[in-house]
Formats: structure tokens, sequence, C-alpha cells
């Protein structure tokens, strides 16, 4: 799949060293718990090609059309921790940042959308991150989700008090 300056991959091993270096970037990983290890990049990307041969969907890999260069991962992963809105399918992202602010996030995520809807026949798609992370939040705006404060929830996963704990739900609906 393409959008205008990416192509959108399947994920596969050969994507581990570029994987990992993003991973490893602690400004990348401003809000989340921590940077991961090679061998936690590892793991996840192992989850993330198992979750495509389970549901059909998973993230893609970003590469820019221009050089081929890695660039991050838009997609799909379906919510199954406990919250009100769950289960549900949710877009995520996360760019390397030498691709930063250049409206590549939004643009991955439309393709994403319209594949989701199109192709994979999802009636809802949600995003969430944490309050603080608010670029992340400019993105979902942008693609045009609507966020409802009462949809607000506190990250099962994360300690009451962590300010990365409040999280923001977006949601979108098939037109
Ligand atoms: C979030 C992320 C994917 C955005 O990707 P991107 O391709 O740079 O997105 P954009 O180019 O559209 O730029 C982000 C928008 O946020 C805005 N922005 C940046 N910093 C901001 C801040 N501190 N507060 C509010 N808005 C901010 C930018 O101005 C831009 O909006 P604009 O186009 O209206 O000016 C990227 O920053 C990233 O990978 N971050 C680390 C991983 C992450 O947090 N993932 C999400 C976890 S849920």
């Amino acid at each position: 799949m393409d959008s205008e300056r990416l192509r959108l991959v399947d994920f596969s091993t050969a994507h581990l060293d570029d994987f990992a270096a993003m991973n490893a970037d602690s400004d990348v990983m401003e809000f989340f718990p921590a940077v991961l290890s090679r061998e936690e990049s590892a793991a996840m990307l192992h989850r993330l090609i198992e979750h495509r041969r389970r549901h059909g969907f998973s993230l893609f890999a970003l590469h820019l059309k221009s050089d081929n260069r890695f660039v991050g991962f838009t997609g799909f992963l379906r919510a199954d921790f406990v919250a009100h809105f769950t289960p549900a399918v949710e877009i995520g992202w996360r760019f390397a940042k030498f691709a930063w602010g250049q409206g590549l996030a939004p643009e991955a995520a439309r393709a994403c959308l319209s594949y989701g809807f199109d192709d994979l026949g999802l009636t809802e798609i949600v995003s969430f991150t944490a309050a603080i992370n608010k670029r992340s939040m400019r993105v979902m705006e942008k693609i045009g989700m609507q966020h409802d404060p009462a949809d607000d929830f506190d990250h099962p996963n994360l300690a009451a008090g962590d300010p990365l704990c409040r999280h923001v739900l977006y949601r979108l609906r098939r037109a």
C-alpha cells in the first residue's frame, strides 16, 4: 500500500536494526514508560508479525518512496486491555525523529484509515495516548478523529499517579 510519499509494508525481521534504533531514542519514547533495548524491540517485532498472522492486520513499516529509508510505523492493533471502550481496534504511530514535522504521520494514518474502513470493514477505529502527548493528539485531530473528554481513562497498565497514566481517547466511525 502507498500514500503520496510513503510505502506501507508488512514488518519483517529485516526491520530490526531500524526499528530498534527508533525505539532506543529517548525523544521518540518520551511518552512511554521507557526506551526499548534491542531484545525488547526484537520481541515487539515478533509480536507485530504474529498479530498480523492471527488477526489479518498489524502495524505497517513505513519507507520513504524517495530513498526507501525506514521512517517509522502506522497501522492497527487490537486493544484488549480492560477499559470502557475495549475490545477495540486502535490506530497508532511512531516515527524516527528525523522524520517529524513533515506531516508524514497524518499522511500514513489517512491511508490506513481508508484501508481499515474499506478493506478490513472496520466500523470504528480508536486512538489513545497519554494526555500530555500533544503531538500525537494533534495527529488525531488532523485526521478527523473525535474527542469526547468523557471517554478519557486511566491506563490500567500504568500506576495511578504516573504522569503517563491519564489517557485521552479519540474515535472515528465509518462514514
Ligand atoms: C506523534 C508523531 C507520530 C507525529 O508525527 P509527525 O509526522 O511529526 O506529525 P506532524 O508532522 O503532523 O506534526 C505534528 C503536529 O503536532 C504539532 N505539535 C508538535 N509539538 C507540539 C506540542 N508540544 N503541542 C501541541 N502540538 C504540537 C505540530 O505543530 C504539528 O501540527 P500542525 O501540522 O498543525 O502544525 C511523532 O512526533 C512521533 O513519532 N512521536 C513519538 C512517538 C509517539 O508519541 N507516538 C504516539 C504514541 S500514542
